[in-house]
């Protein structure tokens, strides 16, 4: 079971920064989730909602900002004054981040409200530029832009990101080539796991941070969690028969 720190140790520290990939570092996070944009120059930047209002002291859209307007930012103090001043980061800081550390990295295409023209390329050539392909899952709601990554690479992996109740998803994950399928928790059942496993896909399970959750997801020995609470996960998967 690969736990997986949603937006980085987001329940203790500002989602998709450098204090969150910190945090999840030190609380022994297999790897990181994050989600990626475009700024109007072309940056890859690490930000969940396509508006910054929630996360920032900013206002409007990412796509309407340059890279240099999006790093005058504040991206912490919505969270505590104590994160004050923290920055946006790029997908290049975090994979710099990641380079004495390794660890995993599920890159989600923040693409299914905007269509970024050339996000999945500028994504896969970062992680060229760093090595960081092989430990790398891409994952998208917009399912055809993860269907394209496959022109780029035969060696990347990618999932399917859903959250709708659906008896096909694993003819359509197949169909798309997809590696996995990156599922909403309400939706994760024994029958989905088995018919996954049976068709050599695997099932990752979004986003647990009740203990209850977590241990039913350990239990049904799913590929990979996303949770808020790194520490909480790594506890329990020591602790859960
Ligand atoms: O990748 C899992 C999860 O992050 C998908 O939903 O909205 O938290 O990005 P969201
Ligand atoms: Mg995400």
């Amino acid at each position: 079971m690969i736990i997986y720190a949603h937006r980085g140790a987001s329940k203790h520290a500002p989602e998709n920064t450098m204090p969150a990939f910190d945090l999840a570092y030190k609380h022994e996070a297999d790897g990181i989730e994050t989600d990626v944009q475009l700024t109007k120059d072309g940056v890859a930047v690490l930000i969940h909602d396509e508006k910054l209002q929630r996360t920032t002291n900013g206002y409007g859209f990412v796509k309407d900002y340059t890279y240099d307007e999006l790093i005058q930012l504040d991206a912490g103090s919505w969270k505590s004054p104590k994160f004050t001043n923290t920055v946006i980061p790029t997908l290049e800081d975090l994979l710099r981040w990641n380079q004495d550390k390794q660890l995993k990295l599920n890159i989600e295409l923040k693409n299914n409200v905007i269509a970024y023209s050339g996000l999945e390329k500028t994504v896969y050539q970062l992680l060229q530029k760093y090595s960081m392909v092989k430990q790398t899952v891409i994952s998208s709601f917009n399912h055809d832009s993860i269907a394209k990554l496959k022109q780029w690479s035969n060696e990347l992996d990618y999932a399917f990101l859903t959250s709708k109740r659906d008896r096909n998803l694993v003819p359509f994950a197949q169909s798309i080539h997809a590696a996995g399928i990156h599922i909403q928790n309400r939706l994760l059942s024994n029958r989905l796991v088995a018919e996954a496993q049976q068709h050599n896909l695997y099932v990752a399970v979004y986003t647990v941070n009740l203990p209850l959750s977590i241990k039913r997801a350990i239990r049904m020995k799913c590929h990979a969690m996303f949770t808020d609470i790194p520490k909480l996960a790594v506890d329990l998967r020591k602790n859960t028969r």
